[in-house]
């Protein structure tokens, strides 16, 4: 891995756009019955997953939207620069509620992004503006986080390959459910990146994010839930709709809504 770059450490650490994309292909299959092939990356970052994107299949295409200029020029040099097929991504430099990106198969909001909306306008606005950039055969996938622990002012470490990756939930605000988070990142060889990515946003519940969706105006909204690894007891990456969860102290969910 490319060292002390905290943009690679964060896709080293933070994402797994296999997955993910994995996720909402077979997903799209299901639901539409055909391949999406128009796939709009909002708070894109790096653009890591319209990559991934647009190297599955020469027929996709992608846009990956971010109002950060720096992270942009990042993804551009080494993502864009990557791909066989670059000229079937493009970056943009916009507010997703006004990027101007339209008639997509999918629009994605993943890492908990849109959590940044801080409150129910501002969150449904989003999610009308989103509702009016698909093709009404598309779908927006999102993710959320939660569970008891979700809402503790804690610090979490992981071990990755050349750097510990520290995860702060530094201020958690239970009167309008505000917090501060943080990542850091501390390499091998002993070098800190105090903060090198920080997040001021609201934890939102699953049935606040239906409700809106729905106010939004998409017709269906449905939960994917993952499922338990029986040996390990922890969570297996398989994810399918469901109306019950599990109260675990920690967990990600994949929630889709259909315009
Ligand atoms: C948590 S990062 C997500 C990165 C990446 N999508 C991922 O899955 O890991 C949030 C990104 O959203 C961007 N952002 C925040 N508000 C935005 C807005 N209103 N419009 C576009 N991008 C925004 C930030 O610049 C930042 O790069």
């Amino acid at each position: 891995m490319k060292k002390h770059d905290i943009h690679q450490m964060y896709q080293d650490s933070v994402q797994c756009v296999e997955a993910e994309i994995d996720f909402v292909k077979s997903t799209y299959l299901a639901i539409r019955g055909n391949n999406a092939r128009f796939l709009r990356e909002d708070f894109c970052g790096t653009g890591q997953t319209a990559g991934e994107w647009v190297s599955r299949d020469e027929k996709n295409r992608a846009w990956a939207i971010d109002l950060d200029e720096e992270v942009l020029q990042w993804g551009q040099d080494n993502i864009l620069s990557e791909l066989v097929s670059g000229a079937h991504l493009t970056y943009v430099k916009a507010d997703v509620r006004e990027s101007g990106v339209a008639n997509m198969d999918v629009v994605l909001a993943m890492n908990f992004s849109y959590f940044l909306f801080m409150d129910r306008t501002m969150m449904r606005d989003y999610f009308i503006s989103v509702k009016s950039s698909l093709e009404a055969t598309g779908v927006f996938f999102l993710d959320a986080f939660g569970g008891y622990e979700a809402a503790k002012e804690l610090t979490e470490e992981r071990e990755c390959e050349g750097f510990t990756y520290i995860w702060e939930q530094a201020t958690f605000n239970p009167i309008n459910s505000q917090m501060q988070c943080y990542i850091h990142f501390k390499t091998d060889d002993g070098v800190e990146y105090n903060r090198a990515f920080s997040y001021y946003w609201r934890l939102w519940s699953l049935p606040e994010i239906q409700e809106l969706l729905l106010e939004a105006g998409f017709s269906q909204v449905d939960v994917y839930w993952e499922g338990t690894d029986e040996k390990s007891g922890e969570g297996d990456g398989k994810f399918k709709a469901a109306k019950v969860g599990t109260a675990d102290a920690g967990w990600i969910c994949y929630i889709v809504a259909l315009p």
